[in-house]
């Protein structure tokens, strides 16, 4: 029998959940909090409540908020210098998942020293971090349940994946009202990207039966709540739903990993500081066309959940149910379908499959790929 390992943080679920952050400090012995969070989150209103909740377990705090999207390494390096100036003692991220990956960047310089450089790749952080307590604002990245943090190497202009136990955060508060804020194309990408956890997850090599749980149920609620959400952005069902799916997508892949999405995304997205759920929105099909042949039997169980009432379903037809699903799925809620809108073009090719190669979410895919299959992918999704 394989042996399974499940990691994950204390989860604090539902309407209203963002004003437990204060206590939630408080239980972890904190007394002096750096909240990390970008403008866009201060301007549609959520740090109040973060704040108002601090004031209210009689915690004093300091704010960090002088980053980007597509954090970068500079940024990481001012935000733990001010969190080590601060004297804080515990370390809220605020936001989307440049915000929770700066978060959890600042705490493992402002603790183990050096540059966020030295930790790339797999568990290179070895002193303890300080107590870190997440609130997404974007039902996508699952960065607040996840070992992972992404950072932009930026005199490479390559993104770097860290990945430790040490970045699950203490305790997650996903509090599905944040969602109402967001506009449509960040609820339709940012969707796409929770799909593209939930279906990576599921046919990594490294997925078990316990990620396999999530990922599923994942890959359901989107499909049947990614369309009511971004088509009305008062719609709490659907917000709570899509939160969920988040939340359950995050919890898979945190322990199972992704695979040639990611990674190439990743490739993309440093290179250009391209929006990852748009650059993932794209690749999702034609990765799924190339992996198809590695795992028909689970494919075929993805097919099932997106065509719960059609006859007929079998390991020949699953993969191009599935590519034509995600395609309606794009037209419907208006995601973007070509790289090129993004200005990309043939000859970004050569250096995006060197990079992608690279990318620590390659090990996972199920199905191996050399840089001229990767190139292959990206000129198909060009
Ligand atoms: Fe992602």
């Amino acid at each position: 029998m394989k042996m399974y390992k499940f990691v994950m943080p204390e989860i604090i679920f539902g309407n209203g959940s963002i004003r437990r952050v204060g206590e939630s400090c408080v239980r972890l012995g904190a007394q002096n909090v750096f909240i990390v969070t970008d403008p866009g989150v201060i301007k549609a209103g959520w740090l109040e409540p973060v704040i108002e909740s601090c004031k209210h377990a009689g915690l004093t705090y300091s704010i960090f908020s002088d980053f980007t999207t597509n954090p970068k390494d500079y940024e990481v390096e001012k935000g733990a210098k001010e969190y080590m100036a601060s004297e804080c003692d515990a370390i809220v991220g605020v936001g989307g998942g440049s915000s929770i990956d700066v978060a959890k960047a600042i705490a493992i310089v402002a603790t183990n020293g050096g540059k966020i450089h030295d930790y790339e790749g797999v568990d290179k952080i070895k002193r303890p971090l300080p107590p870190l307590i997440m609130v997404p604002t974007t039902a996508g990245s699952g960065s607040e349940v996840s070992q992972f943090s992404i950072i932009l190497n930026s005199e490479h202009q390559i993104k770097m994946t860290i990945i430790s136990k040490s970045l699950i955060p203490d305790i997650a508060i996903i509090d599905p009202e944040t969602l109402v804020t967001k506009d449509r194309l960040l609820t339709a990408t940012t969707g796409l990207d929770v799909l593209t956890h939930g279906i990576e997850a599921y046919v990594s090599i490294a997925a078990t039966p316990l990620t396999d749980v999530h990922a599923l149920h994942s890959i359901k609620l989107v499909a049947n709540y990614l369309r009511p959400s971004v088509a009305s952005k008062t719609n709490m069902d659907a917000k709570e739903k899509m939160a969920m799916a988040s939340l359950q997508a995050g919890l898979a892949f945190s322990n199972a990993i992704l695979g040639a999405v990611h990674a190439i995304s990743h490739a993309i997205g440093g290179r250009f500081l391209l929006p990852h759920g748009d650059v993932n929105a794209i690749l999702l099909p034609h990765v799924i066309e190339y992996n198809y042949i590695s795992a028909p039997e689970k494919f075929l169980h993805i097919a099932e959940i997106l065509y719960p009432h059609k006859n007929g379903i079998s390991t020949v037809n699953a993969g191009d149910l599935i590519v034509a699903y995600i395609r309606k799925l794009q037209d419907d809620i208006g995601a973007p379908k070509r790289l090129r809108d993004f200005g990309l073009a043939e000859e970004d090719a050569d250096i995006i499959s060197r990079y992608a190669l690279e990318d620590a979410c390659m090990i996972t895919n199920p199905r191996d790929l050399t840089k001229e299959d990767i190139k292959a992918i990206f000129l198909q999704a060009l």
